[in-house]
């Protein structure tokens, strides 16, 4: 644990905690609206949810441009390599998931015939023709990856708060707008 440290810029912090805050509400949406029976609020949470999928996949892409334009800042000297390596892993699958899911979801709705719309602003096109098989799989795909997506960003929470709590280092002030390093 050292010194000063360089901190994530506001921009970066703007998109992390937006697109956290989105995903944090989008998976409890998402198990909410498949147990509803078919009555309008299950067209509204499912309408709601495939907009704020497509609003994280925007910011999301967002947030990856704009880190090729302005890395991470260097971890803390304290983490080890298997711990740099397991960081740099899990945030490539964090965003590759949140890329890939808004996808998979749009594909799955364009194979069940169903419309998507971005908050009744604009209806997307079909990115497919209606296929029953095809969106059983895609349906499936886009479950495991909701599983893995909810145990990493569990595992991603918990390491955070151990950086903050138990080694006490930087890592989540890094991150965290308006607070000095240690
Ligand atoms: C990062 C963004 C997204 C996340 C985290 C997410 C997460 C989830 C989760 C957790 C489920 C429940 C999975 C299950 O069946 O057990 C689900 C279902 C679903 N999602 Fe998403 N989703 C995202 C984006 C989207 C988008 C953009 C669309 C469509 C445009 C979409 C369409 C659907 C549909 C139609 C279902 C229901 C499947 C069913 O009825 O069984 N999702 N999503």
């Amino acid at each position: 644990m050292t010194g000063q440290i360089q901190k994530f810029s506001p921009l970066a912090q703007a998109f992390h905690w937006s697109v956290a805050a989105l995903i944090l509400f989008q998976i409890p949406l998402a198990y909410y609206m498949i147990d509803l029976p078919l009555s309008p609020d299950k067209l509204a949470s499912y309408a709601l949810h495939k907009s704020l999928g497509l609003t994280i996949f925007a910011l999301g892409a967002c947030r990856l441009a704009w880190r090729l334009v302005r890395p991470a800042p260097p971890l803390d000297e304290s983490i080890g390599d298997w711990q740099r390596r397991l960081a740099r892993l899990t945030q490539a699958v964090l965003y590759a998931l949140i890329l890939a899911m808004p996808l998979i979801g749009w594909l799955s709705s364009s194979a069940a015939n169903f419309p998507v719309s971005l908050f009744k602003l604009v209806t997307l096109p079909d990115l497919v023709a209606p296929d029953p098989q095809l969106h059983e799989w895609l349906e499936l795909t886009h479950r495991l990856m909701a599983y893995t997506l909810s145990g990493l960003v569990t595992l991603h929470i918990i390491a955070a708060v151990h950086h903050h709590v138990v080694r006490r280092d930087n890592v989540l002030i890094a991150m965290l707008p308006f607070v000095k390093s240690r």
